[in-house]
């Protein structure tokens, strides 16, 4: 909670989440406190509430263990001082060293004066927030504490409490899942010391991963050569060329549940690669090539009842070739996105997606590789529950 009038709405949403089964603990910000009691909570939620950084030094570091202990941290209402503090991440009290630890999802539902919430500033570090991930359940219109009428007013308690479930839903949809992904380029040798390669940098694979076993999935991730270590909690298999990951994924495939391919599969090697180091002046002046096999496809062939989910880097008709190989390598879910575009996908931290099934697209804004993963995996979890 942190300081606005809209604070006592919180105690509904407290009391309407326990009603839904849900363990609720309460971190207060000074500016709440005068609005709401800690006692009102305390008796509430039968849970200690949080106050201070200082609180009780007999216990374990109270914000860290309540950021890994909260499968969702939900703040009703959210001024716009909070927000801006988040966008830049602020660890200046209990609220914000907790927001700052936890790896948990965070929804926010903000609740302030008109005109704070239009201006420039809150919206820029609102977009921000939602580039990171943050979730927001979006302040609703009406006759504000200030007297002001306009958008700005906390979200009906039953928004609130329905995008806490649905979150709290979502952090173990993967449950029992054996999940196979693969992230990462591959290396195919010209001689022992050189390399056809590609420039992707792992990054969207490995947020597949981390992700997915957050939300309870067993996962084998199959990576060529990059610099980012194993997640927590992942069986990790390294390879360096396309036959290599063939083989990697081979092996995993019959055990697994469902598959996430983003890596970037080098579709040509040196069909003759150098046992030896060449010599300049003994180098060809040109480099003949063979297809590698193309690994999903060759899952596709021999599906079963499992789900298969491919990436496509394209330029021009992105939607168009992404629905091609949807058929073509028998897919369940391609994600496109369009390398053409300066910034995003490879070698970068964020990526613009458009997600290809057999019903339509879905055309996604620009996102952290994070967020792109978890959208990734909600549409996975719905696609295994239809199988
Ligand atoms: N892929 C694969 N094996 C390969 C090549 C790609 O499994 N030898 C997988 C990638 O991991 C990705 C998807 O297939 O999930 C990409 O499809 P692909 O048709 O290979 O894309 P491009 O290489 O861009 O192919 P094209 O040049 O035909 O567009």
């Amino acid at each position: 909670m942190t300081g606005g009038v809209a604070a006592y709405k919180a105690c509904e949403v407290a009391r309407e989440l326990m009603r839904a089964d849900v363990r609720v603990k309460v971190v207060m910000t000074a500016a709440a406190q005068r609005f709401v009691t800690p006692l009102t909570f305390r008796t509430l939620t039968g849970e200690p509430v949080a106050v201070s950084l200082w609180d009780d030094p007999s216990q374990r570091v109270h914000h860290i263990s309540l950021a890994e202990e909260a499968d969702v941290v939900v703040i009703v209402p959210c001024t716009a001082n909070v927000i801006a503090k988040m966008a830049h991440g602020r660890a200046d009290d209990i609220l914000m060293t907790t927001l700052l630890a936890t790896e948990a999802p965070v929804i926010i539902a903000p609740a302030m004066n008109t005109h704070m919430w239009r201006k420039g500033i809150t919206q820029a570090n609102v977009t921000t927030l939602r580039e990171r991930g943050v979730l927001f359940v979006e302040p609703g219109t009406g006759e504000l504490a200030c007297g002001d009428t306009g958008e700005g007013r906390l979200a009906t308690v039953s928004e609130i409490v329905d995008a806490t479930l649905a979150a709290l839903r979502r952090v173990r949809s993967l449950e029992g899942v054996r999940l196979l992904v693969t992230a990462g380029p591959t290396r195919e040798p010209i001689d022992p010391v050189r390399f056809v390669g590609n420039r992707s940098s792992g990054r969207q694979g490995y947020a597949v991963a981390e992700e997915a076993t957050r939300r309870g999935a067993d996962v084998t991730l199959v990576s060529g050569p990059v610099s980012l270590s194993a997640p927590f909690g992942v069986r990790c298999v390294r390879v360096e060329t396309a036959a290599e990951m063939r083989d990697a994924v081979m092996a995993a495939y019959p055990a697994a549940d469902a598959v996430v391919m983003t890596a970037a599969v080098a579709d040509l090697r040196p069909a003759a690669p150098a046992a030896d180091k060449l010599k300049k002046d003994a180098a060809p002046d040109l480099l003949s090539l063979e297809r590698t096999d193309d690994i999903l496809a060759g899952l596709g062939a021999d599906k079963g009842d499992r789900v298969l989910v491919g990436f496509a880097a394209e330029t021009g008709d992105v939607v168009g070739y992404a629905r091609g190989k949807l058929t073509a390598k028998n897919l369940d879910l391609v994600v496109a996105n369009d390398v053409s575009e300066p910034g995003v996908g490879f070698d970068s931290t964020v990526n613009r997606v458009v997600f290809v099934n057999a019903n339509g697209e879905e055309h996604m804004p620009v996102m952290d590789k994070r967020v792109v993963a978890s959208a990734v995996l909600d549409r996975l979890a719905i696609l295994l529950k239809e199988r």
